[in-house]
């Protein structure tokens, strides 16, 4: 049994679906602080398998402690967390209590149930501005936010308790941008009130719930003048997080980037995605965003070594499974 915190949310439901099309039984745990269960009900009817489902905290190590030992978990993914980078600068303790004081409590739980195995969420984020590309593991970290500072420091909490006990199996994946969505079109990205994150937003231009995307800074040294990111289709990081829970069967800490090692620009992404859609998304150029970097895509060589794991899936199918979704769910899961 894997306990998937986080497992109502983007990508929690998403790795669900992958778990349970692997035949592997599955207990999702999470507070719905954002997202929905309605995620939870057409994963499970897309597989035609059931999962398990809690509404708990992670926070509460007591709760976490009897689902690990009354539900016979053996490994734990752990995606439960808060993610917003401006949020996280206007609520710094909120992200400190949940991501790191919440892995604590998890952790905690695991050692009292004797549950050793965990895959952690971690972020690009952690390697701050780049000081060389492609991003690959061994590039210094320094987060320039909170939200990246507490997935920095749950690292540096795995790596200490991996040398305190070397029986732990422990998988640290730095994911990239994650867009796209199933190929259903039932499951996706339900970001509440105004998107942050690019593709929502341009999927919300396209469906009309947004006039205009601003994009911020065309006067970055980049071919076209606006950021690069590495967009990764949801669907193949959640193949991801199948071929590292295979792979821990051994002890070891591994730390591995999650992305295609192909870096997009605003402009393409616009592009690829008024091309699938076959609408207008009106744009106008505004200022720089605070703390963006102009390129960011990843090395993801070692995962491909590793785990013999790699993105399938390209930026038009990113943007068409993202558009699927957002048709099919002009509103979300809320307001079907
Ligand atoms: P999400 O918000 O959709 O999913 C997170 C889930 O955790 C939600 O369902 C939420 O209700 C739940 N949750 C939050 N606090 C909780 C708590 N205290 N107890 C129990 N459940 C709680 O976000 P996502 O995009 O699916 O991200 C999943 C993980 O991946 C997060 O840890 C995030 O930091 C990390 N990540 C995301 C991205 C991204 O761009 N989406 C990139 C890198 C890393
Ligand atoms: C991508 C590009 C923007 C919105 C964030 C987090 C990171 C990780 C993934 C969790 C940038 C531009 C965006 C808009 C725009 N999350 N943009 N107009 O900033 O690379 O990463 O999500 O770990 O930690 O920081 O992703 O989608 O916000 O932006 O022009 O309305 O799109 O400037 O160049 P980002 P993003």
């Amino acid at each position: 049994m894997i306990l998937l915190t986080g497992g109502a949310g983007y990508i929690g439901s998403h790795v669900s679906m992958a778990l349970l099309d692997a035949g592997m039984d599955v207990i999702v745990v999470d507070n719905l602080s954002n997202s929905n269960k309605a995620s939870l009900e057409r994963v499970q009817s897309l597989c035609g398998r059931s999962l398990l489902f809690r509404q708990a905290d992670i926070r509460n190590q007591e709760a976490i402690y009897e689902i690990i030992r009354d539900c016979g978990v053996t490994a734990v993914i752990h995606l439960a967390g808060l993610k917003a980078v401006g949020d996280s600068n206007a609520r710094p303790m909120t992200y400190y209590e949940t991501n790191v004081a919440g892995t604590m409590r998890l952790i905690s739980a695991m050692k009292q149930a004797k549950v050793k195995t965990l895959v952690f969420s971690s972020s690009a984020t952690v390697y701050g501005v780049p000081t060389y590309l492609p991003l690959d593991e061994k590039h210094p970290l320094g987060p320039t936010n909170p939200y990246g500072r507490t997935k920095f420091f749950i690292e540096e909490m795995l790596k200490d308790l991996y040398a305190s006990d070397n029986e732990w199996r422990i998988g640290i994946l730095r994911y990239f941008n994650p867009v796209g969505a199933h190929e259903s079109g039932l499951i996706g990205e339900d970001p509440l009130g105004v998107p942050n994150n690019l593709l929502p937003f341009v999927a919300q231009v396209a469906i009309g719930r947004q006039q205009k995307l601003k994009v911020w800074g065309n006067n970055y040294d980049t071919p076209d003048g606006t950021g690069i990111r590495d967009f990764i289709h949801v669907v193949d990081l959640a193949s991801g997080h199948l071929s590292v829970l295979n792979h821990l069967k051994h002890p070891g800490l591994l730390t591995l980037n999650l992305g295609t090692g192909t870096g997009s620009s605003v402009l393409e992404v616009i592009r690829a995605f008024e091309a699938v859609s076959g609408r207008p998304v009106p744009y106008e150029i505004a200022e720089r965003r605070a703390g963006d970097v102009a390129i960011c895509y990843a090395d993801p060589t070692l995962a491909g070594e590793t785990l013999d794991w790699h993105s399938a899936r390209s930026l038009v199918q990113m943007c068409a499974d993202h558009w699927r979704w957002q048709l099919k769910n002009p509103n979300g899961y809320r307001r079907i």
